[in-house]
């Protein structure tokens, strides 16, 4: 595996690649990432994953500066899974200038995640188009974990005619349900035992939509509630549909349910597939 941090040397080593899979990341990777580099491996002959901690995506007083860096065992685990190449870029290689050409998103970005981070998507969109044009994969591979990132980045290849095909894979989770997550090693033993309730509430959201019972905006208050309940500080629970990720109507076939809150000082989001 080569590890490279500088754009003329992996121009220099892929140019010889006819079809590369390409996992974007900022690292501290855990087995969700791992699966994603899984499946990459089986979409082309060559997997080079991507660890760069994005400042474009982070606001201000976010957790930008204490996000987890992990380079050394990072490298080790994609050693382990087989990527071929991993780019770890510093700053200045992904912006030695002011980045003053941004990515404008769809409208669809300022919804759910984009309502509590405002330009997240902005920041989200632009380095992985850099990312695309520095690597010029044939795949890039997605979480679901990241469901509404995961449409616009479809969005993204489709509306600027970009080469490239994105593959979602499943989200991988921790034996209570709890989502992996780069975030949850800021979890303290006793916030790590409440966090499996999200994943537990939007179950509960989908035996109900299952069960055609309440109206939606009443199942979402209600999740809320009893997340707050709990000592979280719920951001949304939202019922959409799959395709749009527009809020559902009780007739919509393939329904997403998204959630964002906080428990202390992390911010955690899941979601979860349902149908009628
Ligand atoms: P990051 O949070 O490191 O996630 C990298 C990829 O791993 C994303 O596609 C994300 O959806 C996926 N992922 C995270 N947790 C997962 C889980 N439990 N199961 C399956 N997949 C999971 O997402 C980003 O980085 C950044 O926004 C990026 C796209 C790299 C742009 O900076």
């Amino acid at each position: 595996m080569d590890v490279i941090t500088d754009i003329p040397s992996l121009r220099r080593r892929l140019g010889r690649e006819r079809s590369v899979a390409f996992v974007p990341t900022m690292g501290g990777l855990h087995a969700g990432h791992l699966s994603l580099v899984r499946i990459a491996r089986q979409q082309a002959e060559c997997v080079v994953a991507s660890v760069f901690v994005n400042r474009l995506q982070f606001l201000p007083g976010e957790d930008f500066d204490r996000y987890p860096r992990t380079l050394g065992e990072d490298c080790r685990l994609l050693q382990e899974q087989g990527a071929d190449v991993v780019f770890t870029p510093d700053e200045a290689g992904i912006y030695p200038v002011r980045q003053e050409f941004m990515l404008q998103p769809p409208p669809v970005a300022e919804a759910l995640e984009g309502r509590f981070r405002p330009g997240f998507f902005r920041g989200v969109a632009t380095v992985v188009l850099k990312l695309f044009n520095i690597v010029q994969p044939r795949v890039a591979v997605f979480g679901k974990k990241d469901y509404q990132q995961l449409h616009l980045m479809c969005e993204l290849v489709r509306q600027l005619n970009l080469p490239i095909e994105i593959v979602g894979g499943e989200t991988v989770r921790a034996p209570d349900g709890l989502a992996l997550s780069s975030r949850n090693r800021y979890l303290n033993n006793d916030e790590r035992m409440e966090a499996a309730r999200l994943h537990r509430t939007l179950l509960w959201i989908r035996r109900e939509i299952e069960a055609g019972g309440c109206d939606l905006d009443t199942l979402q208050r209600r999740a809320e509630d009893e997340l707050n309940a709990h000592g979280w500080k719920t951001d949304y629970v939202a019922i959409c549909r799959g395709d749009t990720l527009a809020p559902a109507a009780v007739d919509d076939e393939s329904i997403i349910i998204l959630a964002a809150a906080w428990l202390g000082s992390t911010r955690l989001i899941d979601n979860l597939e349902a149908s009628y």
